[in-house]
């Protein structure tokens, strides 16, 4: 797909295959865009009274396509709803551009001129260039590989931006992160929908090292299980040596920081982004149910998310640095896997007793992120399916933010809010943390049923002390109930924007 900016800004005389006009609806009466007016002007009034009959009420997303309008050059017109003019915001752009796209990929057009972003606040303007892409790029998504009989591919290739009154600078730029964004999100999409006989760990292995042969200022570096034994992962190997499939820890960096020269600075402290990557949760010996368990080729959502996030980052080309760290392993019930009540000593050197063999996310995290202090980073977040109880919790809409700082957990929701990729930060403390205690060993690994992805953050938190960190429990948010979203990777991207901007 080509998303380009329309300098035309003549909805009556766009050269495309079709218009996409904005209509609000205030308390009954349906108002009209700028593009919109411009419209029904050139028609003579043919669009206000089309509205004028009452049947198209322009609530969110409805739609309502007009065919041969005289006096405009496009022979399709379509109307889309958006609701009150009032509390039009980036999440009402992406529902609108996604219903507009839903109409279009079955019509035979193919180019189309967008006037979504149209009659929107001036600082308002460059969110909703960047969400009307990732709306359409959201919906037109689709994983074909494994269809023998592929369904028709939308004729539809190129999406103008278009604005009745011109653009300014930002708006280029807008567009440039609401494709890369978009790209992001589709390889965390592909990598999260890949089948867990596909998407092992040495498969995300993989896919890192093209993303890194992409990018020239993209380094990786692939540390091996007997590696990750040197450096006293025991954490870690404890989940992956239940599985055949070796686990690997997938170390990304990106150098984009500059110095005062403008010459590539590598010292400059990086950004650490940390993935939970088990590509398959059975939960070992202390098995999951059958039910729904196929779910679980979906554990490894935070290291999607963070290679996504990284590419969006490399396709931006933003001026930090980032590190990212992806725990791959597959968790697997074996004669040689990990029993509960098994003890192991940490990367940092807690010894941990392993009460339950399903919580191995924060077994493979720890030493993660023990190991991603090397790089000196400024901040580390990290992103993991971590709980079911996020999901209780939060449901499928919004992510948990769990933080040692309260400046990072306020930026994070921030920037979740600017995308429409929303989090609501979860608190921690002592009274948490003594759920770990372990009779035997520093920490338990479970905390009981009673505030669950707190307790979770709260492991992870003995391993991040030397840092300003964050964690995002994703499980609810990574997938939608049958298939993956690209979430986190609006929410960071917009985050590593903020802090390039700082
Ligand atoms: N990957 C799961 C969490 C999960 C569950 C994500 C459902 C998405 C949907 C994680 O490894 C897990 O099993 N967590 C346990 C922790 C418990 C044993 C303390 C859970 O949430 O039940
Ligand atoms: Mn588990
Ligand atoms: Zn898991």
């Amino acid at each position: 797909m080509k998303y380009t900016l329309n300098s035309n800004n003549n909805p009556a005389t766009d050269s495309q295959d079709c218009v996409v006009i904005p209509v609000f609806s205030d308390d009954k009466k349906v108002e009209l865009s700028g593009a919109g007016k411009l419209l029904d002007k050139a028609s003579s009034g043919k669009i206000s009274s089309i509205l004028d009959k009452g049947d198209f009420k322009a609530t969110t997303a409805d739609t309502l396509m007009l065919y041969d309008v005289t006096g405009v050059k496009t022979s399709r017109v379509l109307l889309v709803g958006c609701g009150k003019a009032s509390e039009f915001e980036s999440k009402t752009v992406n529902q609108v551009s996604q219903a507009a796209s839903k109409v279009l990929q079955k019509t035979s057009i193919n180019t189309v001129s967008c006037y979504l972003s149209d009659s929107i606040s001036e600082e308002q303007k460059d969110t909703a260039i960047t969400q009307t892409i990732i709306g359409f790029a959201d919906n037109l998504y689709q994983l074909q590989d494994y269809k023998s009989k592929k369904k028709d591919v939308p004729s539809l290739s190129e999406i103008c931006i278009s604005l009745s009154n011109g653009f300014d600078a930002g708006a280029q730029t807008a567009l440039d992160h609401g494709i890369a964004i978009s790209e992001g999100m589709k390889l965390t999409r592909d990598l999260a929908n890949h089948p867990g006989n596909v998407c092992t760990p040495t498969f995300i292995a993989e896919t890192a090292t093209n993303l890194a042969n992409d990018y020239k200022n993209v380094d990786i570096d692939i540390l091996e299980e007997a590696d990750m034994e040197k450096l006293g992962m025991g954490s870690f190997l404890s989940v992956s040596k239940g599985s055949d499939e070796p686990g690997k820890m997938i170390i990304l960096q990106y150098f984009g920081a500059k110095d005062k020269t403008g010459a590539i600075d590598k010292e400059s402290q990086p950004i650490a982004l940390v993935g939970k990557g088990v590509t398959f949760d059975t939960g070992g010996i202390s098995l999951k149910p059958g039910a729904n368990m196929d779910e679980m080729k979906f554990d490894m959502g935070g290291a999607a998310g963070m290679l996504g996030t990284l590419k969006a980052c490399a396709e931006m080309q933003l001026d930090i640095n980032v590190v990212v760290v992806l725990a791959a392993a597959e968790n697997m019930p074996s004669a040689r896997a990990s029993k509960p009540g098994d003890i192991v000593t940490s990367m940092k050197g807690i010894t941990i007793e392993v009460l339950n063999t399903d919580a191995e996310g924060r077994l493979v995290l720890c030493d993660a992120l023990t190991y991603v202090g090397k790089f000196n980073p400024s901040i580390v977040i990290d992103a993991a399916t971590l709980t079911g109880a996020c999901i209780i919790a939060l449901g499928h809409h919004i992510s948990a933010v769990l933080s040692n700082d309260d400046n990072l957990a306020n930026d994070l929701m921030d920037a979740g809010n600017t995308i429409n990729d929303r989090a609501w930060r979860l608190p921690m403390g002592d009274d948490y943390k003594k759920q770990l205690k372990s009779s035997f060993a520093d920490l338990g690994n479970i905390g009981g049923r009673a505030a669950g992805t707190i307790t979770a953050a709260c492991f992870l938190g003995e391993f991040t002390k030397d840092y300003k960190w964050a964690h995002l429990d994703i499980a609810g948010t990574a997938w939608s109930g049958k298939d993956a979203t690209g979430r986190p990777v609006p929410l960071l991207s917009q985050f590593l924007i903020n802090q390039a901007n700082k």
